[in-house]
């Protein structure tokens, strides 16, 4: 399109020209003789370029200072992204600008995302996003990229960040529509900070064959989907199997030899199907008690879950970031909480002993599942009976429980499925009297044993059977944080609509309990209560524990039937928990709705110079 923006006089005496492309205002510059065609809206915030300063070849935004090259549009500061230049023709008197609206580029899209994470921007990594979404790019492939980003610059391997962005990719469906794109720059920043200051991965090949790559693919022209780079499952590894690799990466976790069960691990993700992949790094993981407040487990569940989002072939750059995490993890055993007064490490290892001959009396299939129905143990009350068993006060009670259980046929699901309820009731127990640090010791019982149950369904082995022991133990442990005990809200109604009023001020933690059992008892449905749940995370500056929290909770509720008491419980634990943790800054947030307003072409700043409240 060819706009004719004025008369060259005009242009030399003012030293600038506007016009409008659609939405998108531009700017003719007058400079050393020239005239250069270029957006007129500031692409960091949107400030009018024609009202900065050109100066050697480049303009300089005053809001922020951004320089722009005049020819090119390309920013000399990062922060802010490349505006768009056009050429400009001198026809007689008559300056006309040559502006086409530019195709959507996704490669330069994925290219700004790389550097928004790079470098910690979190506007370039909102504009990223919101840019591949309306471009028609599939949020998989965004979380794709973030991944990448994530496996390869963070030397430790797999951290809070790549878990808050599998969250977040874990909750997308269950989120408002509105609410999704939000979600994914939460889990994209946390992935960037989680980044920051740490040297870059260097992954390690699997033992065979040699010549294997196994880091995620690079650069914005690699396969989205982080299509396998190694061999199909099945080839080569010289003759190891799920046992000798079992064998290794327990062996190397236990003597914290990281790189060497980094090296077993990758060997078993690129011969192995992701059943065995998913029992090995449980067998590790829950080797011993609880290994660093639960998260060993949790991150393990988490990366499963990354490749579940991703596909099968991911497994090779992903699961191998758990090895380090495992192997330096801090085993809870030898702490004295764990030991006295009750030796809750020592029962549960006299637990895991007898596991085998009790699993094989149950009738557990290769060491998997039960062969026959659970008659008996839904007929004792199944795993809402149990859960309630699990929160009791004599810790050998509780191992018994679970041993009876099984022996009355319970699944891995069930007995996991029972104890992440029971340490639900923790959190939606805790009282606001108690040391508020404390909220998080109850949220460690219950994300870790959510994590056991996810895993519970995707890998179910024995050695799993000790991370739903381990977990049991932990709500045992937690007691104490439940004296006193809130009382369980008994609303009949309530409106979710009024759950952001409870996050806008401090201590309205039982009040946004009571909103949503009472939404959930008045017939609600539990979609939209999680969906509600999610709304009011997501416009705060939300922590890890947060996404960990309404993600595992999302999961927990989904697990029971709908209407059901227990899914009430669950969603309780999760209201109060935000509840107890708003408002914050919401800062993040903030610069989504700018960066929103932005890609609609809306003004921030008026030609006044006054700021646009806009919508
Ligand atoms: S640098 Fe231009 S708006 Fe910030």
């Amino acid at each position: 399109m060819r706009i004719d923006v004025g008369s060259v006089a005009e242009l030399q005496e003012s030293g600038y020209l506007t016009a409008k492309l659609g939405t998108q205002p531009l700017c003719v510059l007058w400079h050393e003789g020239r005239a250069y065609g270029i957006d007129d809206r500031c692409p960091h915030l949107g400030f009018p370029l024609h009202r900065g300063t050109v100066d050697a070849g480049m303009v300089t935004c005053h809001w922020h200072h951004a320089r722009f090259d005049l020819t090119s549009g390309c920013t000399l500061d990062p922060f802010a992204d490349d505006a768009a230049a056009y050429p400009v023709e001198i026809v007689g008197d008559r300056v006309v600008l040559v502006a086409e609206q530019r195709p959507f580029d996704a490669p330069g899209a994925l290219r700004r995302l790389d550097d928004g994470l790079e470098q910690g921007l979190t506007l370039v990594v909102a504009k990223a996003v919101l840019g591949l979404l309306a471009g028609g790019v599939p949020a998989r492939e965004v979380v794709a990229a973030g991944a990448r980003f994530g496996c390869r610059y963070r030397a430790p391997g797999w951290g809070p960040g790549l878990s808050v962005l599998t969250a977040a990719a874990g909750l997308l469906d269950r989120l408002r529509p509105e609410d999704r794109a939000l979600a994914l720059v939460h889990g994209l920043v946390f992935v960037s900070r989680d980044t920051a200051g740490h040297p870059p991965r260097f992954p390690l090949a699997p033992l065979s064959p040699p010549s294997t790559t196994t880091g995620p693919p690079t650069g914005p022209s690699a396969d989205r989907t982080g299509a396998a780079t190694g061999p199909s499952a099945g080839q080569g590894a010289g003759g190891l199997g799920e046992a000798r690799l079992t064998e290794w990466y327990r062996r190397f976790v236990e003597t914290r030899s990281g790189d060497a069960a980094e090296r077993a691990l990758v060997t078993a993700a690129t011969t192995l199907d992701p059943g065995a992949l998913g029992r090995i790094a449980v067998a590790a993981a829950t080797d011993h008690v609880f290994l660093d407040e639960g998260h060993v487990v949790d991150f393990t569940n988490k990366a499963f879950e990354l490749v579940g989002e991703l596909g099968a072939a991911s497994a090779t750059w992903v699961v191998p970031t758990l090895a380090h995490a495992a192997a330096a993890a801090t085993r809870h055993e030898e702490e004295g909480a764990w030991r006295h007064p009750d030796d809750l490490a020592g029962l549960c290892t006299a637990a895991a002993g007898r596991l085998p001959g009790l699993l094989e009396r149950a009738g557990w299939v290769g060491g998997l599942a039960p062969t026959g129905p659970a008659a008996d143990f839904e007929s004792s009350g199944g795993p809402g009976r149990l859960a309630g068993e699990i929160g009791g006060e004599r810790p050998e009670a509780i191992v018994g429980a679970l041993e009876a259980a099984i022996s009355a046929g319970a699944s891995a699901e069930q007995l996991s499925r029972a104890v992440a309820l029971a340490a639900a009731l923790r959190v939606a127990r805790f009282h606001v009297q108690g040391d508020h640090a404390d909220w998080d010791v109850v949220h460690h019982g219950f994300t870790t044993a959510n994590a056991a149950h996810q895993l519970s369904v995707r890998s179910p082995s024995q050695l799993l059977v000790r991370g739903v022991l381990h977990s049991a133990m932990k709500v045992f442990l937690d007691r104490f944080l439940n004296l006193p005990a809130a009382r369980l809200p008994t609303a009949t109604d309530g409106d979710l609509g009024d759950l952001g009023a409870c996050m806008d001020t401090e201590g309205r933690v039982d009040e946004a309990g009571a909103v949503v059992y009472g939404y959930l008892r008045s017939g609600g449905r539990r979609t939209e209560a999680i969906a509600a749940l999610g709304a009011a995370t997501l416009r705060e500056d939300a922590g890890f524990h947060w996404f960990q929290m309404l993600e595992a909770a999302a999961r927990q509720a989904e697990a029971w039937p709908e209407g059901s008491e227990e899914a009430a419980w669950v969603l309780v634990a999760a209201a109060r928990f935000l509840a107890a943790h708003t408002p914050t800054r919401r800062e993040l947030p903030q610069v989504v709705r700018i960066a929103a307003r932005l890609r609609r072409g809306e003004a921030l700043y008026r030609d006044d110079g006054e700021p646009d409240p806009g919508g």
